[in-house]
């Protein structure tokens, strides 16, 4: 029986029950698989930009007799996904910076109808940049421990409004106010990595922008946590 790690179980949740989606960048397909069969989805797209992780994605959907629910296709980020075929996007397991770059090229995601699942592996802050310039908001953040390694999940929606923003909200997200463990690991490694910048260019003997930057952005999330 097909069972979701945390990472992947932690999008599978922010998913919508009875949306139809469009899992970007499935690879193994587990995803959408298991939310077919928990019949929490009617139909998914199951999307890959090559043609060996959509092979895994068809071992899977064929192993779990899916093959009615579950379409195969080959498509670089959303280029190949009609806007009218999906309620809820999900992309996950991609670099922040890679999922910007996909959104950015499909403005039909600019819809107050759409539910965005997004798992940044990386450069989390990057990709909330992106959403708040350009009016995406973000409903919701989870964080959860997967083999000794802290991931999180948002929810995006388009708004329309794009407000201002500290970078210290930008780096941490909701995180800072969250007292549950994964929330508080994950603040930690972001202010673990700056402090250790900061401390650097100080060893340095560096005093300029970059040092005024961090030691602003480390005394609002000192602040928040105390
Ligand atoms: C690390 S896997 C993640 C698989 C799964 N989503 C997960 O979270 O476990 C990344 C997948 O994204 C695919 N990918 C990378 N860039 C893509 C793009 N521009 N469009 C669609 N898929 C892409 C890769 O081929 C790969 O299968």
């Amino acid at each position: 029986m097909l069972k979701l790690k945390p990472r992947l179980n932690m999008a599978a949740e922010m998913v919508r029950t009875g949306s139809r989606i469009a899992d970007i960048g499935t690879d193994h397909a587990y995803l959408p698989v298991i939310l077919i069969l928990n019949n929490k989805i009617p139909h998914a797209i199951a999307a890959d930009l090559r043609k060996g992780p959509l092979e895994n994605a068809e071992s899977t959907v064929k192993l779990n007799s899916v093959e009615d629910k579950i379409e195969l296709r080959l498509s670089d980020g959303l280029e190949y996904i009609e806007p009218d075929e999906v309620d809820d996007i999900v992309i996950a397991g991609m670099g922040g910076i890679l999922i910007a770059e996909i959104l950015s090229k499909a403005e039909w995601t600019k819809d107050s109808t759409k539910n965005l699942v997004l798992q940044p592996q990386s450069h989390s802050e990057n990709l909330r940049e992106f959403l708040f310039e350009n009016g995406y908001e973000i409903t919701n953040e989870q964080a959860c421990f997967e083999d000794d390694k802290v991931y999180i999940c948002m929810n995006a929606v388009y708004s329309g409004n794009t407000g201002e923003h500290s970078e210290a909200e930008l780096i941490f997200g909701s995180f800072l106010d969250r007292k549950d463990e994964p929330s508080m690991a994950f603040v930690e490694k972001k202010l673990k990595r700056l402090k250790a910048r900061y401390d650097a260019l100080i060893q340095q003997s560096v005093e300029n922008d970059e040092t005024e930057r961090l030691k602003k952005i480390i005394t609002e999330a000192e602040l928040c946590l105390q």
